[in-house]
């Protein structure tokens, strides 16, 4: 009897692991993903050590969180933090020159008028350049009446051209768009860690920007506290080539994204009134929510040169590497945090609300807070003008999927069930897109952490020099040609 038992219990056993295995298979896009970015974050935090103070959190409320990121001493960009090595692995070339990188001091301020310089202008002209630049990339991107695209790869060249336009005062001719776009694609994918980095597709713009500054084709005064034309290729390269391009083009992905997914909203934004304008006050509601929701940083990180005194008996020492997160931050203050609803920006003002999408104005904020939402709304009317947007796929801060959706052309019609089928396709691709990616992102990410760790760029760069770039040695000093320099060019990797 005993072993009849067995013997079926033994048969049972197959069935149960086999229907079990197969059951497990089947959800995994619902929880592998999850548990595989939790542990990326694990592997992350185990490479780099601890990561600092994360704000808001149980002592510092959001009101607090405010205070601490004006306070003067929380002024520290990549010195002393263990993060930073990692964030200069994926900006480089020329980390060490990027605006979002130096520290506080007559380099960073020379930079960041000069960057400012570079963003200004009418707002009606910069309006009509973006606007010119999206229709010129639609039309040639898009030709068909029902295209499938990543929204962030078509918007790239969009801002790919329209940075061209700035930095150069000219148009951006097809091969350089490939070099930008190749550039900035390369940066957010590793960033993402989709893709590992390729130095040499980025070396490539470097090349290019050195033979234009060379030919005297830059029709800007830039910083003389950026002393070679290397330096002055890495400034353009890293903050309009590809914090630009990348910014504004995860932006545009976030918000048509969000519009692809509430046809309501989508409708009011493209519908003109009786008078023929846009509602263009709900679009700033949308495009509030949309950062409010999606904010570009997760965190902004800054070093505290002195203590700092917080009230009720917290305080952070020097050198405490301060965390603010943005999404935490931003679901603070209103109801529904989780929810995508663009009416809540008609009883709550940007200034009440807790909303920070372009950091806080007294400590770095973003030098584009005026241009990006004015361009944001040019470009997003020539899209719906031109399309109706669809889409199905999850929609997460990070957005590694790059946005997929189906762009139909206005004046078209797709019969329903045809559009039904597109958006079942799009839901179920992503699920398992999602469960290969996320096995991807592990194991290029964990790559990339420990590549990054092996070069330690910033404690490198800053084992050489004092925080505004000049070399501690006497070796280290440019121009020295001797047997010092060459000890120099083995001991400093960077050139001066
Ligand atoms: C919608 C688009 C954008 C958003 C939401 C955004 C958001 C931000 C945020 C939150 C910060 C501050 C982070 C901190 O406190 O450390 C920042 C900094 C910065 N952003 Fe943007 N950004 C956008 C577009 C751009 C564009 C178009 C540029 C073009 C140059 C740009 C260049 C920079 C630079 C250089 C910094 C560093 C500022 C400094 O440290 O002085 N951003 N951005």
């Amino acid at each position: 009897m005993e072993q009849v038992g067995r013997a079926r219990t033994l048969t049972a056993m197959p069935g149960a692991a086999g229907a079990a295995a197969v059951g497990l298979a089947l959800s995994s896009p619902y929880w592998l993903p999850r548990a595989l970015v939790a542990l990326r974050v694990r592997v992350f935090a185990a490479v780099n050590g601890p990561e600092g103070v994360v704000v808001p959190n149980d002592r510092v409320g959001p009101e607090e969180f405010l205070r601490l990121y004006a306070d003067p001493a929380a002024d520290g960009r990549s010195r002393g933090a263990g993060l930073s090595d990692l964030f200069w692995y994926w900006l480089s070339p020329g980390p060490e020159v990027h605006q979002e990188h130096l520290e506080p001091g007559p380099r960073y301020a020379a930079v960041a008028r000069t960057t400012n310089a570079i963003l200004a202008g009418a707002s009606t002209e910069l309006s009509a350049r973006a606007a010119a630049c999206a229709a010129r990339v639609l039309d040639e991107l898009v030709p068909g009446d029902a295209t499938l695209v990543r929204l962030r790869d078509l918007m790239m060249p969009v801002w790919a051209e329209f940075f061209h336009e700035l930095v150069f005062h000219e148009p951006c001719p097809p091969a350089v768009r490939d070099l930008i776009t190749g550039n900035a694609r390369d940066v957010v994918d590793s960033l993402k860690n989709t893709r590992l980095r390729h130095m040499r597709r980025r070396e490539r713009l470097t090349r290019h920007l050195l033979r234009r500054l060379a030919a005297g084709e830059v029709p800007h005064d830039l910083p003389a506290e950026l002393p070679t034309d290397r330096d002055k290729a890495h400034y353009l390269q890293g903050t309009f080539f590809n914090t630009a391009v990348v910014q504004m083009s995860e932006a545009m992905a976030h918000l048509l994204l969000a519009l692809a997914e509430h046809p309501r909203v989508q409708s009011r934004c493209r519908d003109r009134g009786a008078d023929g304008g846009y509602d263009e006050r709900y679009l700033g509601h949308v495009m509030n929510e949309a950062l409010r929701r999606y904010p570009l940083f997760g965190i902004a990180h800054r070093i505290t040169s002195a203590r700092i005194e917080t009230g009720g008996g917290v305080g952070y020492p020097a050198g405490t590497v301060l965390c603010f997160d943005y999404p935490a931050y931003h679901a603070t203050g209103t109801d529904r945090p989780d929810d995508f609803d663009p009416g809540r920006w008609e009883h709550l003002s940007a200034r009440d609300a807790h909303h920070i999408p372009f950091g806080v104005a007294a400590n770095r904020p973003c030098p584009a807070w005026r241009l990006a939402p004015l361009v944001t709304r040019a470009v997003t009317h020539e899209v719906l003008d031109r399309f109706t947007l669809h889409s199905s796929v999850s929609h997460t801060r990070s957005i590694p999927h790059r946005a997929p959706c189906l762009l139909v052309r206005r004046g078209h019609q797709l019969p329903g069930h045809r559009l039904a089928a597109v958006r079942a396709f799009l839901r179920a691709r992503d699920r398992w897109e999602d469960v290969g990616r996320s096995l991807l992102q592990l194991g290029l990410g964990t790559a990339m952490v420990l590549h990054a760790r092996r070069l330690r760029p910033a404690t490198t760069y800053f084992a050489h020099h004092d925080a505004q770039g000049r070399p501690l040695h006497p070796a280290d000093a440019p121009g020295d040609t001797g047997a010092g320099g060459q000890d120099a060019a083995r001991r400093c990797p960077y050139p001066h």
